[in-house]
């Protein structure tokens, strides 16, 4: 028996024009996925019989990353993330997955997180038709807050570069990692889930789709990569205050890009009072929303009360690991 447990993710800055190669940072959470993965007589997945088409990360690793062709796997899940919800459950999946299957093939060799942050990224650009920044696989990898740039920034550590071929071209992202200073733990993130799913795909789509519509809506992307440099610089000094106020700002560019929906806003507007900062977060179109507070029990309170799922996180958990 092999398993492993990988963090969601929340993303503080630069959804969307992180896929355009602007910066985006993100941390770990504490809520992940865990995979445990047993020799079987049959494929399955938590009990029933395993649908590769309706599984395309693990079917990715399984076939085109660790060219797997052994005995039938028994495959159990375990998620505490709202799933297609902007909480990176699908890289949590699949660095999960690619951690399990690593100790189920070869267990007396050790894997390294950026190696699994390369594999989960494959996995998630197969099943985004090529479109997807290594932004919540790297996250989910590699635990703490990560910062995915197209160019290396000032004040981070640099990790690895990785590229992509897109729709729109091609793309490379350097991966660096921030240090979360002390002063950060006087704060909690409350997220809120609002319900509906987060279509990562067709919202990654439709922003590429309104960028060539309205070419001069490029220049929100400008913007947001100004919010998330400023707010990168809050996060590193510990100023609250600066790192919510460039949250708020970001969601604005982002209701400009036309991802956040009715629903969103009304959490973002009900967590505002008791908050630093309120913004969407990961693709929209549904999906959850982040608030950034000393006073997480009001805030979840509030999103409940406009109807979402609230969920508490500490800034920057531990990344993938074997269990
Ligand atoms: C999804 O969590 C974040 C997006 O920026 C897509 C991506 O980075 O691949 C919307």
């Amino acid at each position: 028996m092999a398993s492993a447990f990988a963090p969601g993710k929340c993303i503080l800055f630069g959804e969307h024009a992180v896929v355009f190669g602007h910066p985006a940072v993100a941390v770990a959470i504490e809520q992940g996925v865990s995979v445990r993965i047993e020799r079987s007589d049959d494929w399955t997945l938590e009990g029933s019989p395993f649908n590769p088409s309706r599984h395309p990360h693990i079917t990715h690793i399984l076939r085109n990353v660790f060219n797997y062709s052994g005995p039938p796997l028994q495959i159990d899940v375990q998620s505490s993330l709202f799933s297609a919800a902007g909480m990176g459950s699908s890289a949590a999946l699949s660095n999960a997955f690619a951690a399990a299957l690593h100790e189920h093939v070869s267990p007396d060799e050790s894997i390294d997180q950026i190696t699994l942050a390369k594999m989960a990224h494959s996995a998630e650009a197969n099943a985004q038709k090529g479109r997807a920044s290594p932004t919540d696989t790297a996250t989910s990898a590699l635990g703490g807050c990560v910062v995915v740039s197209d160019y290396r920034v000032k004040g981070t550590k640099h990790l690895f570069d990785t590229s992509l071929e897109t729709p729109e071209g091609s793309r490379s992202w350097a991966v660096n990692s921030a240090i979360i200073p002390p002063g950060i733990e006087e704060s909690w993130l409350v997220i809120g889930y609002s319900g509906t799913g987060s279509p990562t795909g067709k919202m990654v789509a439709n922003v590429a789709r309104l960028i060539s519509e309205k070419p001069e809506r490029m220049e929100e992307m400008d913007r947001i990569s100004k919010i998330t440099m400023a707010g990168l610089t809050a996060l590193s000094a510990a100023n609250l205050e600066a790192l919510g106020m460039a949250m708020d700002a970001c969601h604005e560019s982002l209701k400009n890009l036309e991802v956040s929906t009715p629903k969103l806003d009304r959490m973002v507007q009900a967590a505002r009072p008791h908050s630093m900062g309120a913004k969407l977060t990961g693709a929209g179109g549904g999906g959850c929303m982040v608030a950034l507070t000393k006073d997480p029990n009001r805030v979840s309170e509030a999103i409940e009360v406009a109807g979402g799922r609230p969920l508490t996180t500490r800034l920057g958990a531990e990344g993938v690991r074997s269990l």
